[in-house]
């Protein structure tokens, strides 16, 4: 997944620039690969009738299986990176979608003071500066006993096949970016307690964190230029000539064996469901 790279990495460039750009490309092989977590979120905003907003939507699906599950729902998607937002317009007018999308940084962005019914996120909440701003500003925006819903990861360790390529590449390039424990990033909210003290201090209550493990899939072939385009390998070899990418991609593939099985790649994707009420 494109959702890394060393902490001081400022998060606007880097979904504006290549990890934007590979979600994009990707989009295909990753919402297959996510979908499990798109129909959890479906299945939780069915019944809203007010306005649903998609944190870090990227490029859309969640937003518009949502919009399709609530469909008296008033849906919209929120992302800092532009090429993933045009990507979700495209998708939203290919549907015939009501679901509307827009650019802004979530953190600091001006939403109208309680009027959101339900904030739901897959995987767009670990990348803010600031996450416990981000969340009383999210926290202004919803109604009052409105819900947050959110997916994020576990730990690294818990999620072995997300650092596979990482690990492999580490051993080739000498000075590969290590990715950073601490700061905004894919890992970011693997501390339940971090994670609770954040949405705490920005005003939520009822906060819970239920672990869930999700069997995912992607087929086999896609898997050489998912290595090659996602995660801290991808943002590297954005940058190698073509000799270098070859080498690599070949050498960090073999690392992904043990997920193989015939022509489908499968692994377990440790992550929390996040809830709580404004
Ligand atoms: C791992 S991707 C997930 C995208 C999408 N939710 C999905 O599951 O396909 C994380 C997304 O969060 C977005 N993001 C990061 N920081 C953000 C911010 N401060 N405000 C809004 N979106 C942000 C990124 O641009 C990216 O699209």
């Amino acid at each position: 997944m494109s959702d890394a790279g060393p902490a001081a990495v400022d998060q606007k460039t880097l979904w504006n620039g290549a990890a934007g750009e590979a979600w994009v490309r990707g989009q295909d092989v990753l919402d297959a690969m996510l979908r499990p977590f798109e129909a959890m979120l479906a299945e939780a905003a069915a019944r809203c009738r007010g306005r649903v907003l998609d944190v870090g939507c990227g490029t859309g699906a969640t937003t518009l299986a949502v919009a399709e599950a609530a469909p008296e729902a008033e849906c919209a998607g929120v992302d800092i990176s532009e090429p993933m937002i045009a990507a979700a317009v495209a998708k939203a007018k290919a549907a015939g979608s009501s679901a509307q999308f827009f650019c802004a940084d979530a953190q600091d962005h001006g939403f109208a003071d309680a009027s959101i019914e339900m904030i739901v996120s897959r995987f767009g909440v670990m990348f803010f500066r600031d996450p416990v701003a981000a969340f009383a500003n999210l926290r202004r925006a919803a109604m009052a006993g409105g819900r947050l819903h959110v997916i994020a990861w576990r730990s690294a360790d818990e999620n072995p096949f997300m650092t596979t390529a990482e690990r492999a590449a580490v051993k080739l390039i000498p000075d590969f970016p290590v990715r950073k424990a601490e700061g905004p990033g894919q890992f970011a909210f693997a501390d339940a307690t971090h994670v609770r003290g954040i949405l705490e201090a920005a005003g939520w209550r009822d906060v819970s964190l239920m672990p869930v493990d999700v069997a995912c899939e992607m087929p086999e072939p896609a898997l050489r230029n998912y290595l090659m385009q996602m995660g801290p390998l991808g943002v590297v070899l954005n940058r190698a000539d073509a000799e270098t990418r070859d080498r690599l991609s070949t050498a960090v593939r073999a690392a992904f064996n043990r997920y193989v099985d015939g022509d489908t790649v499968r692994f377990d994707a440790a992550c929390w469901t996040i809830t709580a009420r404004a």
